[in-house]
């Protein structure tokens, strides 16, 4: 398999992009790149491991209509958050200002007896019952925009969030390293609305323009079940979870916490599958995409460079992958994209350097 070297010219990050933090997310830079080299104009993008939403995110933004899905609900939250941002901060401004009073007056009749132990060790007990507040009225109205703001400062050391002293990936404290006695401020109430408010401005720090007529939809199905009746997607592009160490629900288990989705072990074994698990997945799910696609359509899968043992054979993951879409697709390209430094995550005990773009086409 011949590899190509891709570079990138330097993006400017929109600030809706980093609502809240998600592992496994794809290269901004990356996702561009693949829409503008394989996406017609005018088309529909369809990302079904839509995680993050970073697929969604770029393609609304280069103008196409998106389609995501992802099981994980928090991943739902998210995209739909940066699907659905407000048209001005202003207008973002105002809408926050009439959550506030009704958070504020339910939050005095939040019962938190039953709440675990674990989230309460997170945060000061008023702090923690206007989240739960906040958390009930967003919910309640879908406004997925502020939900994923509020998921985005539930955690981390920094004086903008509302956690006490923790990490903002996965959730662990860091009382060890920043003891009560010594950092006070760092364990007192934390008014959620003034958090919020600075959270959803960083966010407009830099917003491209957005066609807000343009289609945008996202589920929160297994990809293997979703059904779609009448559709044509003419590119897919999609990065699925083929390593079981990134643990999709157990690092987002707060957020998943206060979105009503407390049983993360059982998430992750949905979503973070064993490699035989995930074969069986993609070999579903390339006979269900090629019902959505016609002749000629892209079908791309971002995918870490690892060997695995197949046919009793030790090869690249992402001829596994060619090899069980062959039936359906023909395989035109793939590309490879070094992992940065910082960013390589090991499994085993191998590093993951690079990542496989399988570029495949509809037969
Ligand atoms: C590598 S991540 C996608 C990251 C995404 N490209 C981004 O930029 O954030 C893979 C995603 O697949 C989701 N997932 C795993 N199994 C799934 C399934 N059977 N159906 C739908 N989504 C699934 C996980 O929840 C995870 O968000």
């Amino acid at each position: 398999m011949e590899l190509k070297d891709l570079k990138f010219e330097d993006t400017v990050v929109n600030s809706i992009n980093s609502l809240s933090p998600y592992i496994g997310k794809m290269r901004i830079e990356l996702a561009k790149y693949l829409i503008e080299h394989y996406a017609p104009k005018g088309s529909v993008i369809y990302d079904p491991f839509a995680g993050s939403g970073t697929v969604l995110l770029e393609g609304w933004t280069l103008r196409y209509e998106v389609v995501g899905n992802d099981l994980n609900y928090y991943a739902y939250v998210l995209s739909m958050g940066k699907l659905n941002p407000y048209k001005t901060l202003e207008e973002a401004e105002k809408k926050l200002l009439k959550y506030k009073k009704l958070s504020e007056c339910k939050s005095k009749t939040i019962d938190i007896t039953n709440i675990p132990e674990w989230v309460k060790s997170f945060y000061d007990e008023k702090t923690l019952k206007e989240i739960k507040s906040w958390v009930f009225y967003l919910k309640r109205n879908k406004e997925w925009f502020f939900l994923s703001c509020l998921m985005g400062i539930l955690h981390h050391q920094r004086p903008g969030f509302l956690s006490y002293p923790a990490s903002h990936g996965a959730p662990y404290l860091r009382s060890k390293k920043y003891p009560i006695d010594s950092y006070p401020d760092m364990y007192k109430y934390k008014n959620v609305y003034e958090k919020l408010l600075n959270k959803v401005k960083r966010s407009y720090k830099n917003v491209p323009q957005l066609d807000y007529a343009l289609s945008r939809r996202m589920f929160n199905k297994d990809a293997r079940n979703i059904c779609f009746k009448n559709e044509h997607f003419s590119t897919i592009i999609t990065s699925p979870p083929y390593m079981k160490s990134l643990t999709y629900a157990r690092d987002n288990r707060l957020r998943l916490w206060f979105l009503g989705e407390e049983d993360w072990i059982t998430l992750d074994k949905k979503i973070s599958p064993e490699k035989s698990t995930f074969i069986e997945l993609m070999r579903t799910c390339f006979k269900k995409w090629a019902k959505l696609q016609e002749a000629g359509d892209k079908c791309i899968v971002v995918i870490g460079d690892i060997s695995v043992a197949y046919n009793e054979k030790k090869i690249s993951l992402s001829e596994v992958l060619i090899d069980i879409s062959k039936k359906h697709y023909t395989c035109i390209e793939t590309f490879c994209d070094p992992i940065p430094e910082t960013k390589k995550i090991v499994k085993g005990s191998t590093r993951i350097k690079q990542e496989i773009i399988v570029v495949l086409e509809r037969k």
